[in-house]
């Protein structure tokens, strides 16, 4: 099935601005440097996706476009028909990015001085949309089991049950560490929240890039009192690799929530959406199952590869298994290398462009992320780079 959308093929990025392409100050300087890093995918979106923005492409008039039935019918149906999660149209806040949904949360419903509740090591926009609005992040820091991250629910309570704590983000599933977090897990997060009058803003961002043997469980279908006390972040931008089209949805069931975040996005001028955004999540949301099922069958391949390599030629790297995400949380500290020693030994010697383990909080030094979401082929020289640089100039 995989091969009916041609995941194997090789398609230039080159001349298109990306960003994980042609910007980012560590390659910029070097053309042969193969970017591993930055979430999006070098896929094309599905077909009826890039169909969709053909046609109103081709229609010439790209006025201002508002949010139509038809658009949030579309959201309602893909969360009820993948998730089981049965959102009102109402409840859905069209903006242009989670992140600025996430800054835009802070002004909404956090003071400055507020502490805000994040579980590191996690992706690092968390930490500076905190700052920059003048609340500082309080890390209930992630626990390292022997299969993988668990959370540290003693140290969790301590920190929601602090009087200056208003907010915590839950990542789910969670970048970096591919965590699809169960359902006694979000219950007791859930739950501590609720009890510790803590607003919940789970960033669901990675719903859907769930592998076989996991589910994905919205926050806010835990219970109705729950879902009251929850800001849920969803988008089809990671599924579907429209992340430039910048279209996403946060659900808020309670009114006075919505009325207060609306206020805010009216206060920052946000209002309507990208044309293009509109036919392509209308279109990805109506007719992409097959082709994100497809998706998930080919990134299982290349993780399945990966684990391989990483076994066999990489015996010093070690990798727990991603449950979702197209991102493996490499860790490489029995490379006794430091982090400058490890990003040198990595853009300049193998030339690969991957996100630094330390960026995503101190407690990420020593790994590195790797984004696998590309042609199979483009995998295996990443990896080969790796192993060549490593065996060259560290063993
Ligand atoms: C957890 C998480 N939230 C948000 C984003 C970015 O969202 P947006 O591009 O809609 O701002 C990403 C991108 O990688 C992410 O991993």
């Amino acid at each position: 099935m995989s091969d009916d959308y041609q995941f194997d093929q090789i398609i230039s990025r080159k001349g298109t601005h990306s960003i994980k392409w042609e910007f980012g100050k560590t390659f910029l300087n070097n053309d042969d440097i193969l970017p591993m890093w930055v979430a999006d995918m070098d896929f094309p979106s599905p077909p009826a996706v890039v169909k969709a923005v053909e046609e109103r492409a081709r229609h010439g008039i790209y006025g201002y476009t508002g949010i139509s039935d038809e658009y949030l019918n579309s959201v309602v149906s893909w969360m009820k028909r993948r998730h089981q999660w049965a959102v009102d149209p109402e409840e859905i806040i069209f903006i242009n990015g989670v992140v600025p949904a996430l800054n835009m949360m802070m002004q909404s419903f956090a003071h400055p001085g507020d502490y805000v509740v994040i579980q590191p090591p996690v992706y690092y926009p968390f930490f500076s949309v905190i700052r920059n609005n003048g609340q500082l992040p309080l890390l209930n820091t992630l626990l390292e089991g022997k299969d993988g991250y668990m959370m540290d629910f003693d140290d969790l309570e301590v920190k929601l049950k602090n009087s200056r704590t208003t907010m915590m983000i839950l990542c789910s599933p969670h970048n970096p560490v591919g965590r699809v977090w169960n359902k006694e897990e979000l219950l007791k997060v859930a739950e501590l929240c609720l009890e510790h009058d803590v607003l919940l803003v789970s960033d669901e961002i990675h719903q859907d890039l769930v592998f076989e043997g996991y589910r994905h469980i919205p926050t806010a279908t835990l219970s109705n009192e729950i879902a009251m006390n929850i800001i849920t972040c969803t988008a089809p931008s990671k599924t579907f690799n429209m992340a430039g089209l910048q279209s996403s949805n946060i659900m808020i069931r309670d009114e006075k929530k919505r009325r207060v975040f609306s206020q805010t996005l009216e206060r920052n001028g946000v209002f309507g959406m990208n044309p293009f955004g509109d036919v392509a999540t209308i279109a990805a949301y109506e007719h992409g199952d097959v082709w994100l099922d497809a998706l998930m069958a080919y990134l299982q391949g290349n993780l399945s590869y990966l684990q391989n390599f990483i076994t066999h030629q990489l015996p010093e790297i070690k990798l727990t298994s991603p449950e979702a995400t197209y991102l493996a949380w490499l860790d490489c500290r029995s490379l006794g290398l430091n982090k400058s020693e490890l990003e040198k030994q990595l853009v300049e010697k193998a030339g690969v462009a991957l996100n630094q383990g330390h960026t995503f909080g101190e407690t990420g030094a020593g790994f590195v992320r790797l984004n696998f979401a590309c042609p199979k082929s483009i995998l295996e020289d990443g990896l080969e780079r790796i192993e060549k640089a490593l065996y060259v100039f560290s063993r």
